[in-house]
């Protein structure tokens, strides 16, 4: 095999076999697509030849196309994925693809060009473009409608979900599905097959029926922004259907242009790269290694430590549960249990399954239980006392490797580590609740923690498919800290004249998943109002809004008691809006001799999320985030802010960090606001410049 490419030409009696394997899963880079067209038109020359298969490895046919050379714009560079599409479908032999493990994305567009597939049964087929904010490109949405029927091709384009090969069999897509090597499969499969037309000449049946039914879908996807993909997803998988293939082609060639330069599919983009990007720490020492984990123990059972005991016990963990009294283990392991019974019900486990995994789930009431575990976090009371006795247990008691981990969401976990006898073994693994739904993962690096902590706590984040960050040491960490000042700028809205119901409208129209009065109702709002006490204690001067604390003092705490910014006394679970909370909100603003103004729900909206933008560059500047995608990756998978926006720091980014400045200056006008909280900090003038 050439070293570049590993490419291998090999002929066993009249099929030519291209086989081709490289470290990186087959992508299809310049520098692959290359060698292929040039082995495919060699073995196309070659007289001896009858058909050609194409071998991938075992572990992939084609993990699709090298997204860094796209935005790099070399994916057009001859050969194309277009080229070779056209080469393979145009052959005037016979082309079979052999899949075996991966095929995605433009890997899979070109075992569509082929005009034969052998597949493993076990290998993967996807067109998971939509992902990337993105289409199939290379025929994909020309290919499959005919191979597999409209519908079924314009699901699996549309939510880029592997495509169910059994169900699939009788299709023209699958001519073999075998459970031996796919390769071998392929090699008999050509030695027995006559050149046939390849399936881009035969045209789908645009019958009434089928026009109709996409016009259906258009009409219910709505037409707002964020729908831009599916659009032009259904427009291609259209053009398969009343176009020739020549003409869908170019279609959906245009249609793909079109996408990369809209503000959503950039936004989705960016949000797929900085997930993965948020895993690459910088400064690690190359030698240092994540430990291995296999006994976990969590100790306290309440609302976070069960649902914490659930996520390591689906990832394969033994849990032990520690509690200091034996009904809060009752309590614990109730929720557990519920938990899996929920499961089995609704068909997501079997019930062998759901007894398998409970089995290794143990509970104790001493903390001898922690001699042979290898991590052990504590999800105990939000308290300074109790939470440096159990982790002062847990530094007498665990054995030398272990990890010490703390759920803390406010405590200075810098201190709290200093109270252990190993405090580079500590490190914050900070879940959201419910912890066994909820995807985000704040990893907390104290001053001390060491790399092989750090390391050990971002494998734990991957074995429980969290999506994990990591965040320096300070009040909030990075989620919660920017949270506090969305809520802050937005109760600041209220004394000025904006209605909590209108910010939500606003917020939730421009597509946060839940407005921030509607959040609060349902966190509880006597969390808020302990927050904001404790931040006036460290600084008394801080202005915040005194409605919600009237709120509290008048016992609506949120959905809890029924009535909070809300009311939920009519079993709505969005709840009305209250007379009563406005009443209050007039006397306050009354009392405080507020000028009401009005404002645009586009005011409202710039205002709260630049709000959580600029907290965001104070993050950044203070090292506590590493880097301004991590903070879009928090925004995205811990606090509903929508991912066709890219996240806080990438949509004040597009949107022009100079115009932000500008924007920032005109609020701090505003006498109802904290004018000093909208000084732009050094690092966003620097960032605008
Ligand atoms: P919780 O009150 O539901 O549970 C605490 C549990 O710890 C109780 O079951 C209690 O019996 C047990 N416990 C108390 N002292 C103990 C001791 N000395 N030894 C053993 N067990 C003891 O509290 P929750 O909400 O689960 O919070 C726990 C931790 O998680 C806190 O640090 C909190 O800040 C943090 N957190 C909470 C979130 C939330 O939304 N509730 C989100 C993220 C973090």
């Amino acid at each position: 095999m050439s070293s570049a490419n590993q490419i291998l030409i090999e002929k066993q009696g009249q099929v030519g076999i291209v086989n081709f394997q490289t470290e990186k899963l087959n992508v299809l880079s310049h520098a692959l697509r290359s060698d292929l067209y040039e082995a495919i038109q060699q073995l196309l020359a070659d007289a001896e030849v009858e058909s050609i298969v194409l071998a991938g490895s075992a572990k992939a046919f084609s993990a699709g196309a090298d997204i860094a050379e796209f935005s790099a714009g070399t994916h057009l560079q001859f050969p194309s994925l277009h080229d070779l599409v056209q080469l393979l479908s145009d052959a005037n032999k016979p082309t079979i693809a052999a899949i075996s493990g991966t095929a995605l994305g433009g890997g899979l567009e070109l075992a569509l060009a082929c005009h034969h597939r052998v597949i493993d049964a076990k290998a993967q087929l996807a067109l998971p473009e939509v992902h990337l904010g993105l289409l199939p490109g290379a025929a994909g949405t020309q290919l499959l409608p005919r191979y597999i029927g409209v519908d079924l091709a314009l699901e699996a384009i549309s939510t880029g979900k592997p495509l169910k090969l059994a169900s699939l069999k009788d299709t023209a897509l699958v001519d073999v599905l075998t459970e031996t090597d796919s390769k071998q499969a392929a090699i008999d499969f050509a030695q027995n097959t006559q050149k046939s037309a390849h399936i881009k000449h035969s045209n789908i049946d645009a019958s009434a029926e089928l026009l109709a039914s996409l016009q259906a879908k258009r009409a219910a996807m709505g037409n707002q922004a964020q729908h831009v993909v599916q659009h032009a997803i259904l427009n291609a998988v259209e053009a398969a259907v009343t176009l020739d293939f020549a003409q869908g082609f170019a279609q959906e060639q245009a249609l793909f242009q079109s996408l990369t330069e809209s503000d959503v599919s950039k936004s989705l983009r960016h949000a797929f790269f900085a997930e993965r990007e948020a895993k690459n720490i910088p400064d690690l020492n190359p030698d240092a290694r994540a430990k291995s984990v296999a006994k976990v123990a969590v100790i306290g059972a309440g609302t976070m430590g069960s649902g914490i005991a659930i996520c390591f016990l689906q990832a394969g963990f033994s849990v032990t549960l520690i509690e200091n009294q034996q009904a809060g283990l009752d309590r614990g392991l109730g929720l557990i249990q519920k938990h899996f019974a929920g499961q089995v019900a609704k068909g997501r486990l079997s019930e062998e399954k759901a007894q398998a995994i409970q089995a290794n789930l143990s509970t104790s009431l001493e903390y001898s239980a922690l001699a042979e575990v290898d991590l052990a976090l504590e999800a105990v009371f939000e308290d300074w006392d109790v939470k440096t006795a159990v982790l002062k247990q847990m530094d007498a008691h665990l054995p030398a490797h272990a990890v010490l981990a703390s759920n803390t969401s406010t405590l200075d976990l810098n201190l709290l580590a200093a109270e252990t006898s190993r405090p580079e073994s500590v490190v914050g693994l900070h879940f959201f609740s419910p912890a066994q739904v909820m995807p985000l993962l704040e990893v907390v690096r104290t001053q001390y923690t060491d790399d092989s902590t750090l390391m050990t706590a971002l494998e734990i984040g991957k074995r429980l498919r969290k999506v994990a960050v990591v965040a320096g040491v300070c009040d909030g960490f990075i989620g919660n800290r920017m949270l506090n000042e969305y809520l802050r700028i937005a109760g600041l809205l209220i004394d000025a004249g904006a209605s909590p119901y209108q910010i939500d409208r606003a917020l939730e129209n421009w597509g946060m998943a839940m407005g921030p009065f509607r959040m609060c109702d349902m966190a509880g709002n006597d969390i808020g109002y302990l927050i904001r006490k404790q931040q006036l204690k460290i600084n008394p001067n801080k202005k915040f809004s005194g409605i919600a604390d009237q709120l509290v003092e008048a016992k609506r705490l949120g959905q809890k008691t029924q009535k909070g910014w809300y009311d939920y006394s009519n079993g709505n679970r969005r709840g009305d809006q209250d007379a009563e909370v406005m009443a209050l909100i007039d006397a306050y603003r009354a009392e405080q001799g507020i000028q009401v103004q009005s404002f645009s729900d586009e005011d409202i909206v710039a205002r709260c999320i630049y709000a959580l933008a600029n907290e965001g560059f104070r993050l950044l500047e203070e090292g506590i985030a590493l880097r301004q995608s991590d903070i879009d990756v928090v925004y995205l998978a811990g606090y509903g802010f929508p991912r066709w926006r890219g996240g806080p720091m990438f949509y004040a980014t597009q949107q022009g960090l100079g115009y932000m400045i500008e924007a920032m200056q005109q609020f701090a006008q505003d006498p109802t606001t904290d004018a000093s909280f909208w000084q732009a900090p050094a690092l966003l003038s620097q960032a605008a410049a």
